[in-house]
């Protein structure tokens, strides 16, 4: 029967079990998959660029390893989803185009610039931060080479998490011209990395539909809102503060309050107007362009070795 395949995963959906690439599915699951997947292994190697923007500055032998570490990290984490986005029957290369064209979009967080060192540290405490707690759900995620592709990719977020925490809280307790460097540091980085989440519930066109699939396992003012409640004591343990007059804790609803966040900073972000999408974009493409020899030698060898074990 023609729906039986249909109600089969709605079972499965149901009862909480992993969809694998064998299974037949909708094709809008297929698409919202696709595209989130994608757009997640863009930011992956998009956000290798403002770090990897401090490594021939890093402050120590140490702090370089561990800098060095981390971006090759991203560009694994890329590798990995661009892997479970081929098990949806899409092709890497086709999706690197939509990349370089515009055509599929990367976290916004990634277009604004690394100006000091603090801002490595501030990008491994908040950006990196705000990344797992929105990961950590997606391990749980209805479709299984997405969730498992997750697991690896949290435990190395989480090492960044704690580096970037423990740069600001050797920064805060440096000279004043350090502590200063990490309160402008995370001055600058706080705004944004709420605005990762993705638009309020009421206007996110996606949520709803993702929630009932099990792709996503809670909303995005849901993940803000734990975000900001992890933030605020660690925040106090850093000795820095965060820059929102508003923000204090409710006992009613047992979370902190925020204040309002500039949707429109946000949208003009995702239209490309933010302060380096164009260059990140231009970086992009050019060094897509620089890799083609290896791509092409790749192939060479795999024709090569097709070749001899079919003899
Ligand atoms: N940056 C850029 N685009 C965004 C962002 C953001 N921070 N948040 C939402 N959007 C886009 C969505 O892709 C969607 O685009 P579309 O309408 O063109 O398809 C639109 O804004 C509306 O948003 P939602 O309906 O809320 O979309 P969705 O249900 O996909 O939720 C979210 C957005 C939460 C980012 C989700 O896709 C997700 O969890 N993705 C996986 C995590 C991820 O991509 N992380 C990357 C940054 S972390 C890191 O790499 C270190």
């Amino acid at each position: 029967a023609p729906e039986e395949w249909r109600e089969r995963f709605d079972a499965m959906i149901a009862a909480d079990e992993r969809i694998e690439p064998r299974d037949r599915m909708p094709d809008d699951y297929r698409r919202t998959l696709i595209r989130q997947i994608a757009q997640h292994a863009h930011s992956e190697i998009i956000g290798m660029q403002p770090e990897g923007n401090w490594i021939t500055r890093a402050p120590s032998l140490k702090r370089k390893a561990v800098l060095i570490a981390k971006v090759q990290d991203e560009a694994g984490h890329g590798l990995y989803l661009y892997s479970a986005a081929e098990s949806l029957g899409v092709d890497r290369a086709e999706l690197l185009d939509l990349l370089h064209e515009g055509r599929q979009r990367y976290s916004s967080i990634f277009n604004y610039p690394t100006l000091t060192w603090a801002d490595v540290g501030a990008i491994g405490w908040l950006v990196d931060g705000a990344a797992i707690t929105n990961q950590v759900p997606l391990c749980r995620c209805s479709y299984g080479p997405y969730a498992r592709a997750m697991v690896r990719i949290c435990k190395e977020e989480s090492f960044h998490q704690r580096q970037g925490f423990e740069c600001l809280y050797v920064l805060a307790r440096g000279t004043d011209a350090q502590k200063a460097m990490a309160q402008d540091a995370v001055n600058r980085w706080y705004w944004p990395s709420l605005m990762m989440f993705g638009p309020p519930d009421a206007e996110s066109p996606h949520t709803a539909r993702s929630m009932a699939w099990k792709i996503k396992r809670f909303t995005n003012d849901e993940l803000r809102q734990k975000f900001v409640d992890i933030i605020v004591p660690q925040a106090e343990v850093l000795g820095l503060t965060l820059p929102d007059p508003d923000l204090r804790w409710n006992p009613e609803r047992g979370h902190y309050d925020h204040g309002p966040i500039d949707w429109e900073e946000f949208k003009q972000v995702l239209k490309g107007n933010g302060p380096c999408n164009r260059q990140r974009l231009e970086h992009r493409r050019a060094a897509h362009e620089k890799g083609a020899w290896v791509r092409e030698a790749a192939r060479a060898h795999a024709a090569k070795h097709a070749a001899r074990t079919e003899r």
